[in-house]
This record gives C-alpha cells, structure tokens and sequence, in this order.
C-alpha cells in the first residue's frame, strides 16, 4: 500500500487539510469551470461524501484525459488537500496528478446523474451499491453486524457455527430447499420413486431454516452461544419483508427463562440502535432527510424507553375491539398478520412491543407449554413499519412434554434422538431467539423493502447476480 494513500473518509475531515495524499475511487461528476480547470467528485465508498478534486489546466492529460472524465470513471488522484472554500465540505483535493485507470462509456453505464427508483435499481444489483442510498444501507448493515457480534462476545457469548445443510425443519413449516445430487432428470424419465439411499447424505437433506436446534446442544454445554448466519426459507411470499435467503442471528442461553431472554432482546436491540446513532451518523442523517423522515428521532426514542410488553391474549382483545377495518379477520388461535401487527405497533403502542404467551398451536415444538397447557412461553418483537423483527421462546425442557408436543407436530423422534438426548441428560431451562439481519436493517434505515438492505436479494423468480 502506498504510504500517502488515504481513503476520502479520511481527506473529508478538517484536520486533513495541509497533507499531501493520494485518494483512489470513482467518478461521481465532474464539472468544468470557465477558469480553465475542473471539479470531479470522487467517492470511494469509505463514507458517503465525496472529495472534490480540483483538477488545473496544467496536467498533462488535461485535454485528453481530465476533461472526458464520466461518471463511473475510476482514478487515481495524487495532490495536497486544502481547507475548502465551498460549502458542506471542510476540504478539497488541489491535484498534481490524475491517473485514469478503467473508463466508464456514458453511453452504456447505467447510473448517470438522474435518480433512479429502487426497483430499477435492483436490475443493476451488480453495480447499485456505488450509488448514496445502497452504499449507506451497507454501511450500516456492516455495523449492526460489527455490533451483534461485540454485544455478545461482551455479554459472554460464544459464537458458534451450525450448519447450513440439515436433515432437520426446525420451524416445522415444511419451506425448506431441498439439498440433492440425485440426477433429476434421470428421475423425471425413469418416473420411478426416488431413492434417497442413493443421494449424497442417503437421506433427505435441505438448507437450514435456523440454526437454533445445533445452537441449543451447544448452549447446554458452553452456557452462552449465538449463530449467525444465511438461513433459508423457500416460502412463496412476495413482500417486502420476505427473503428466500437471509442472515439471523440466534443467541441460545442455559438457565435462561422468559424473562431473561426478553431482557436480552431488549438490551440487544438497544445497543445496537445506539451503535447506529454514534458511528453512522452521516449515513443516519441520510436516511432521516432521504429515505424515512424522523427515522433518528425514533429510533433515539426507543433507545431511551422501555420497550412495552403485551400477551398474546390482551393483543387479539385489542385487535378485536378496536376500530381500525382489517383483511384478515382474527380472533384467539389465528397469527398476526402483518396489518394486526402494524396496528398494535404504529397506532396502539406507537413503538416496539414484545408479544409473550402465544398460542401452542401456531408456534413450533420446541416452545416450553405453558402451566395453562394451551400457550408456550414465546416471544416476539414486533417494531413498527417492519412488523416482526425477533421471534423467541423459553424452550421446552421436560423430556415427556417435548416428546408429546413432536408427536403432535408429526415429527419422529428417531430424526432428532440427538436433540431429545439435551432433555435426558442434565436438562435445564434455557432459552433463545432469532434476529432476522435484514429486517434490523430496514427498520434502523427506513429502507421499505427488504430486498434493497441485502447485497443480491433472493426471492420467488429470482436468483440473478
Ligand atoms: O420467527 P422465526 O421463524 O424464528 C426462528 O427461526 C427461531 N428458530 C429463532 C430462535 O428462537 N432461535 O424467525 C426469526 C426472525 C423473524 O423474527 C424475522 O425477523 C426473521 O427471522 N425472518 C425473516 N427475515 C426475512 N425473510 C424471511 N423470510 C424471514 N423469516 C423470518
Ligand atoms: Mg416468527
């Protein structure tokens, strides 16, 4: 690396002025000036702002090269940064050279200067994040994931890596990708019934929908663990808040109840809101005047309160009560939907709300049943505009029940000896949840759809990139 060589995050601040430095980035526009010389915006994705390079008449490739610059462009720009006269920047890149190292045809690169929408944008997902709202978006999911992982190696943490292919549907919801090597189209000839003894595992294998029953056998043994990483749901949901592939976080923690692990929720959300307030607040102002205005303020406010609780029970009496029209009619035993959740958060509550006490049967097996023997000890986190944003539960501990509860379920038992082994031996209470990355990202950002907080966004239909 060449000494001199700074990022422009770095030649943006004030005390920079004075330092000779090279800068290397792309071309955002370049404007040329009566005087005989040119401004080029240069950004290097360190930060949202761009330097402005000012280049004199006097380079050698002035006329050649300088005065063809287009947008896209990347250079090289040796020269001294000086206190700026213009305003919203506190210095400028006065250049003594300009090194052109690749060409951006005006004619074919697709982000000129006029703005395109987010739908447009994803068509060029390859090339999107050089543009103010992506580049800020990953930023920003690049340190509520700096900040997952600090919270918890704080808190005792160990981050632990479970598998992305399983033979096991830890949700139950049957939207699981299958994972083959069986020829499938010597099956579709042959007609004949397929032979999973012969396929790569010998059994039925699929892509993890959570980590969580990997990250409970290593909870009961190091205490304190969390995953995080891709997951996989293959559910035909086309909205702005579903994923076929996205990132979760999941702590899993022994001698934890329900309690506990709301309280873990709470304080982790929290800390990473503030890490976003203090470290991306360029971007945070961005997004505030840009993409979702007043977003800071919210998100300072729920920084500041505590987050309010509510069971399952007294939400669908609210629901049901209230005055708001919805599409899905609903009543005890039936989800949320996300419209029953806007309405308790952006109009009941006006903020996050932690939902406990669901009932058994829409939530999955491992839940610890209740001593009413209808609801388990679950929780979600629902924030307004996103909806769901955590979804956990104190886990079923008691050998007897959780073997009643798979059988329920239509689960066999042999399939997860090794899970049902943690209630054999030396079971204890604990508990845990599942962050989804994306939908954290959304509701810190603003952003309205999900697919525009995820580098290359995989959905029904699409698989491009
Ligand atoms: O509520 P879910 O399904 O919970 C679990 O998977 C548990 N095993 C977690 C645990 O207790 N360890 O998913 C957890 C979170 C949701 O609250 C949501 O934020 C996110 O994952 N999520 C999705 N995000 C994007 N696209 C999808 N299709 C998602 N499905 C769930
Ligand atoms: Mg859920």
């Amino acid at each position: 690396m060449q000494d001199n060589w700074i990022r422009v995050a770095e030649a943006r601040k004030a005390e920079s002025a004075g330092r000779d430095c090279e800068v290397r980035g792309w071309v955002r526009t370049r404007r040329d000036s009566k005087g005989g010389f040119s401004f080029i915006e240069v950004n290097d994705g360190s930060c949202l702002g761009n330097i402005q390079v000012v280049a004199p008449g006097e380079l050698d490739n002035y006329a050649d090269e300088v005065q063809k610059l287009t947008a896209g462009c990347s250079v090289v720009v040796a020269g001294k940064l000086v206190e700026s006269p213009a305003k919203g920047q506190a210095t400028e890149l006065q250049a003594t050279s300009l090194r052109v190292l690749g060409w951006a045809d005006p004619e074919t690169y697709p982000l000129q200067k006029k703005r395109h929408s987010f739908e447009k944008l994803r068509e060029w997902a390859h090339l999107r994040t050089r543009t103010n709202t992506l580049s800020a978006v990953m930023r920003t999911r690049n340190q509520i994931s700096q900040s997952i992982h600090n919270f918890f190696h704080e808190n005792g943490f160990f981050y632990t890596h479970t598998p992305i292919i399983t033979a096991s549907d830890c949700e139950g919801a049957g939207e699981m990708f299958r994972v083959t090597t069986l020829d499938l189209d010597m099956l579709a000839k042959s007609g004949g019934p397929v032979k999973f003894e012969y396929d790569f595992f010998e059994k039925p294998a699929y892509l993890t929908v959570s980590g969580q029953l990997n990250g409970e056998t290593y909870a009961t043994a190091l205490g304190r663990i969390y995953t995080f990483g891709p997951t996989f749901r293959a559910e035909n949901s086309n909205t702005s808040r579903h994923l076929a592939e996205f990132w979760m976080v999941e702590p899993e923690a022994a001698f934890f109840d329900l309690a506990d692990d709301m309280r873990l929720a709470e304080d982790f959300l929290k800390r990473i809101f503030t890490d976003c307030l203090n470290h991306c607040d360029e971007d945070m102002q961005f997004f505030d005047q840009r993409i979702q205005p007043g977003v800071i303020d919210q998100i300072r406010s729920v920084v500041e309160r505590p987050f309010a609780h509510m069971t399952y029970t007294e939400a669908i009496k609210i629901l049901e009560t209230c005055d708001a029209r919805f599409d899905y009619p609903i009543s005890w035993g039936t989800d949320l939907q996300a419209e029953h959740e806007r309405y308790l958060t952006e109009v009941h509550v006006k903020g996050p709300v932690i939902l406990t006490d669901y009932p058994s049967s829409i939530k999955p097996f491992y839940m610890r049943v209740s001593d009413d023997g209808k609801t388990v000890a679950a929780m979600d986190v629902l924030v307004p505009g996103v909806g769901e944003i955590i979804g956990g539960s104190q886990r079923e501990e008691r050998l007897d029940v959780l073997t009643s509860r798979m059988t329920e379920a239509g689960l066999n038992e042999e399939d997860y000896w090794w899970y049902i082994d943690l209630r054999r031996f030396g079971t204890v209470p604990h508990a845990g949840f599942g962050l989804g990355l994306e939908r954290a990202v959304q509701y810190v950002t603003g952003m309205s759809n999900i697919r525009d907080v995820i580098p290359f966004p995989r959905t029904p239909g699409n698989a491009d990139f």
